[in-house]
This record gives C-alpha cells, sequence and structure tokens, in this order.
C-alpha cells in the first residue's frame, strides 16, 4: 500500500484519478500505466473509459466488454462507460421496471429532453464514477470497497472540463430536487482533493505544452487538484555530454555516414533542449511534472504499461 511520503504515492491514496489532455496525448496510455502501478501494489483498480471510448481491451489483445466490467490482469480491470447506458441503468434503478422506464424515457417527448439537458451526459458518466467508488463486495466477513481506485480516461481538453463542472452546472439548473441532489453528492467527491485527484499528460511539443498550459489555466479551482503533469514519450539521447566539444572535431574527419550521424545526433540534441523547455513549462503550473519514456516500435500493449507503471513507481 503506497505510504505518503512521495507525490506518486499520495496519488495513488485518492479514490478518484481523472487523467486529462490535448487528443491523442497519451491519457488511455498514462491511465493503464496508473491503473497498472496501482494493481502492482495490490489495489483493486478500475480503469474508465468515457464517452463510449472503447480501446483499453483491443491494447490488450481482448474482446471489449463494452459497459461491462472486464479484467485485464490481476487487480487490474476496466469497463467503457457510456452516456446513454449510464442513464438508463440510473433511471432503471430510480423508477425499478423497465417498462415504466421504456413509457417514460424512450418516448418522443423525453429522448429529446434527455440529450438537451446541458451536462446531463457528462455528469451521469461521473455518477457512475461515483456509484463505483460506493460500490462494496459481500465478503465472509463484511462488505469491503470493491475498488481501490477508479482511473478515470477523461475526455480531451476542453470537454474533459465540462465533465468536472458538469455537477455544479446540474445543481444551478436544477436548484432542488433529486437531479440536484444527485449532482450535489457527485460535486461533493470530484472537487474533494482527498480523494479525487486529476492528473495532465502533455508530450514535450511546443503546441502539446501550450494547449497543457492553457488547459490548467481553464480548470479553475480544480487547479488545486492537479496532482501530477506527466511528460509523455519522452526521448533519452545517450550522447556524451561533451558531445557538443566534441562535435567539430569529428565532423571535420567524417565521412558521408558520419555526416549523417552527426546530422541525427544534432537532431536528438535539439529534442532534448525541447523537452527540457517542456519540463521547464509545465514545471511553472507547479504540481510535479513526471516524466514517462517513449517506447519505441509497436503499438502499446501490456508489457509497455507495466514498463510504464515501473517508471511512474520510481518517481519522486
Ligand atoms: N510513452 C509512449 N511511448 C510510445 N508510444 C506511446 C506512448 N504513450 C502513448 N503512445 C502511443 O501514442 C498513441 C496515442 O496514445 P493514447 O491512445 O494513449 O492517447 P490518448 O490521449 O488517449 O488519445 P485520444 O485523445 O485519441 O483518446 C497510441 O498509439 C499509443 O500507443
Ligand atoms: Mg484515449
Amino acid at each position: 500500500m503506497p505510504s505518503p511520503d512521495r507525490s506518486i504515492d499520495r496519488l495513488l491514496d485518492r479514490r478518484i484519478i481523472v487523467v486529462t489532455g490535448k487528443g491523442g496525448v497519451g491519457k488511455t496510455s498514462v491511465s493503464l500505466a496508473i491503473g497498472a502501478l496501482a494493481a502492482s501494489r495490490g489495489m483493486n483498480t478500475l480503469v474508465c473509459e468515457t464517452n463510449g471510448a472503447d480501446q483499453i481491451c483491443g491494447s490488450w489483445g481482448m474482446h471489449s466488454g463494452g459497459y461491462a466490467i472486464t479484467p485485464l490482469a490481476p487487480h487490474l480491470s476496466t469497463m467503457s462507460i457510456r452516456a446513454e447506458t449510464a442513464i438508463e441503468e440510473y433511471l432503471m434503478r430510480v423508477l425499478r421496471f423497465r417498462k415504466l422506464y421504456e413509457m417514460v424515457f424512450k418516448n418522443r417527448v423525453m429522448g429529446p429532453f434527455l440529450d438537451a439537458v446541458p451536462g446531463l451526459h457528462d455528469l451521469i458518466q461521473l455518477g457512475k464514477v461515483f456509484d463505483l467508488e460506493r460500490e462494496r463486495s459481500s465478503v465472509l466477513s463484511g462488505r469491503t470497497r470493491t475498488w481501490d481506485l477508479v482511473v478515470v480516461d477523461a475526455p480531451a481538453t476542453g470537454h474533459g472540463i465540462s465533465m468536472l463542472t458538469a455537477p455544479r452546472g446540474m445543481m444551478r439548473l436544477t436548484r432542488s430536487g433529486p437531479f440536484h441532489d444527485n449532482a450535489r453528492d457527485v460535486a461533493g467527491l470530484i472537487e474533494d482533493p482527498a480523494r479525487t485527484a486529476i492528473v495532465l499528460v502533455s508530450l514535450a511539443e511546443e503546441l502539446p505544452v501550450f494547449e497543457t498550459v492553457e488547459l490548467y489555466g481553464r480548470l479553475g479551482k480544480f487547479q488545486e487538484q492537479v496532482a501530477a503533469v506527466v511528460l509523455n514519450a519522452v526521448r533519452t539521447h545517450g550522447l556524451p555530454a561533451n558531445y557538443p566539444d566534441l562535435r567539430p572535431e569529428l565532423l571535420a574527419r567524417a565521412n558521408p555516414a558520419g555526416v549523417e550521424a552527426i546530422a541525427l545526433a544534432d537532431a536528438a540534441l535539439r529534442r532534448s533542449a525541447m523537452q527540457d523547455r517542456a519540463r521547464q513549462s509545465l514545471a511553472r503550473l507547479g504540481a510535479p511534472v513526471v516524466d514517462l519514456p517513449e517506447i519505441a516500435g509497436v503499438e502499446l500493449g501490456p508489457p509497455a504499461f507495466d514498463q510504464l507503471a515501473a517508471v511512474l513507481g520510481q518517481s519522486p
């Protein structure tokens, strides 16, 4: 179990970790790395995709279970939250009878209404996360938590923010009643820094860093919940520290292949400098910046997620 000495251990002390960032920066991969790390420490961990995204089972070489919970590895499971299914599940619980649900909500009046309520889809997905956090399993001696940690692979940038702010939006919209009370409960969990952390993911390139800084700015009061910024797919160049001093002499003696090698080395150094600048810009946000290495080769699978988890586990 985590000890609260390092930021990564404090991160795993939370109940919910929301991972967001610009599209394609590695949110799903980082969610899985966090999940694999928590699972390796014996925590029962669920990584939830959102908005019906359904990529994780495939990267594990498995058929997708969709909304159903699918075990991936010991202590690690996944599910894909879809707003439509979560709404149906919620209303079925409230209304009890499928027939009633179909009469009330599958008709021409209520269907479009549900689509039109601002933020309802986002709220209902977080509501599912809220239910998962509270879920208890019966064990011989009593009722223990089903999930020690729920990692939410949230939508990209703007939509990630709308998801976090959806409970407050619904509270303003409704003022009282069951939706209001539900939204208040969900806000209580999502806005609690002791229970919910946010992890931002960025690539070490100018535009993604700019967009991460911008995203951080738009998080408003959620900024204090940003527990880490992951600088993903960092490359190490492996060149000797005195390469810049050696370079003129190497170039003077180089044959055409040598010139090409020097050009590659120069590009690696430029990338390294860009990564350093990215790290410095992100560090100014105030949250710990955690490097994750680029895993070269094919599409990432379980060994790569374990490798990333091990790096995360060693970070300060
Ligand atoms: N550290 C890494 N090293 C190498 N490849 C990576 C790394 N992290 C992510 N990738 C690759 O980059 C691509 C995008 O990653 P991923 O799907 O995790 O991003 P995402 O932010 O979830 O994307 P989307 O916004 O589409 O959901 C994938 O092909 C993934 O395998
Ligand atoms: Mg993704």
